[in-house]
């Protein structure tokens, strides 16, 4: 009797446990990124990010390419959660090295102070991150992709998780690696460079490239010889660091393929971009977008942009933070 009756207390705890288990779940499931996430709960969401984004570029040329990299380095490090913009903890991840040069945050704050006018409570940071980067691309004239929205801020800043964040002077080993182990293909790599069609660098990211590439007071030998006094002459050898030159040399302002062009001719302007060009994996990829005698350059070029779209999906899907998980911030650069 004492047995039966221990049996049926178990057996109601264990039941009890797999309803609140399955219940977290489902709610977990709920909480899945999807297209129009928002729709419901607060329908203005997408219009006041991309009427802030529209603002912001037309005051600051800039805007675009900043916010852009800014989406990439809030998701390579603990996922597209929003934890780049947080600045009021004691050693912030935005701080790291790995995220020099970063911009944009106003910005975000910006469209988030308009948001919680309209839906307090309702849209994450981490969310208005990927729907300004998308708006970046298209006001470049890069091609509309939809963005998944429903991620959840994270609660978690510390400056060491960036030492993971891919490096200028990476090889290209170390680059496909760090990528790959965030569920990238080489592809991937290649593609997401490809941001690099607009923005600018700091020549701070430039002097190994240019003065000292084995040690040997060299250049790297992949420039093309007719660049590398452009690129000299613009971040002379001990000048100013903070002057800023474009990283598609042709075309800075506009998305389109011209950076893949560069980095077929020896014309890229960052290591980085460079060295996509050496592994013959990224090599393929790079040239699989560049028009041979029988292409026309139309076709290869909007395939770029399409799979351009395709990646920042992927992109915006790492390590995200959905349903039950994180919280939605009052404002973005601090915890709630
Ligand atoms: C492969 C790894 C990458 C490396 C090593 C890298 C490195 C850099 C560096 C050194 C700069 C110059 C920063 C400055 O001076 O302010 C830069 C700028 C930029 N990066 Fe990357 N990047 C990488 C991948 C990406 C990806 C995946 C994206 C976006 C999907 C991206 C988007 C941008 C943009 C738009 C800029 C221009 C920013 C501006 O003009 O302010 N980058 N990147």
């Amino acid at each position: 009797m004492a047995f039966a009756l221990l049996f049926n207390k178990n057996a109601q705890s264990f039941i009890k446990l797999t309803s609140i288990i399955c219940f977290l779940q489902i709610a977990a499931l709920n909480g899945q990124l999807r297209v129009g996430f928002y729709s419901q709960k607060c329908e203005n969401a997408e219009s006041i990010v991309s009427s802030v984004v529209k603002e912001a570029s037309q005051r600051e040329p800039r805007m675009p390419a900043m916010l852009l990299r800014l989406h990439f380095h809030d998701c390579f490090v603990q996922g597209c959660d929003g934890s780049i913009l947080i600045d009021n903890v004691k050693e912030a991840e935005r701080n790291a090295f790995g995220h020099e040069g970063l911009g944009g945050f106003a910005e975000i704050q910006k469209a988030k102070t308009q948001l919680e006018a309209q839906c307090p409570g309702v849209v994450s940071c981490a969310d208005i991150v990927a729907l300004a980067a998308r708006d970046a691309v298209v006001l470049a004239g890069g091609q509309f992709y939809e963005v998944e929205t429903g991620r959840r801020d994270g609660r978690v800043s510390d400056l060491s998780f960036a030492a993971k964040m891919p490096d200028v002077d990476d090889s290209i080993e170390v680059l496909k690696g760090k990528f790959i182990t965030k569920g990238f293909t080489e592809k991937d790599l290649v593609i997401l460079s490809g941001a690099h069609t607009i923005g600018t660098t700091a020549c701070f990211f430039m002097p190994r490239r240019l003065y000292n590439f084995t040690g040997k007071s060299d250049a790297d030998p992949t420039i093309n010889p007719k660049f590398l006094p452009e690129l000299r002459s613009k971040c002379p050898k001990n000048g100013d660091v903070n002057v800023r030159i474009p990283l598609d040399n042709q075309s800075e302002m506009k998305f389109d393929d011209q950076i893949l062009h560069n980095i077929k001719n020896g014309f890229a302007v960052i290591a980085s971009d460079a060295r996509l060009y050496e592994d013959n994996i990224t090599r393929a990829v790079v040239d699989s977008y560049l028009p041979t005698d029988q292409m026309s350059n139309n076709n290869t070029s909007s395939s770029f942009e399409n799979d351009f779209g395709l990646a920042m999906v992927k992109l915006g899907r790492l390590d995200v933070k959905t349903g039950l998980l994180g919280e939605i911030r009052k404002v973005c650069n601090s915890f709630n």
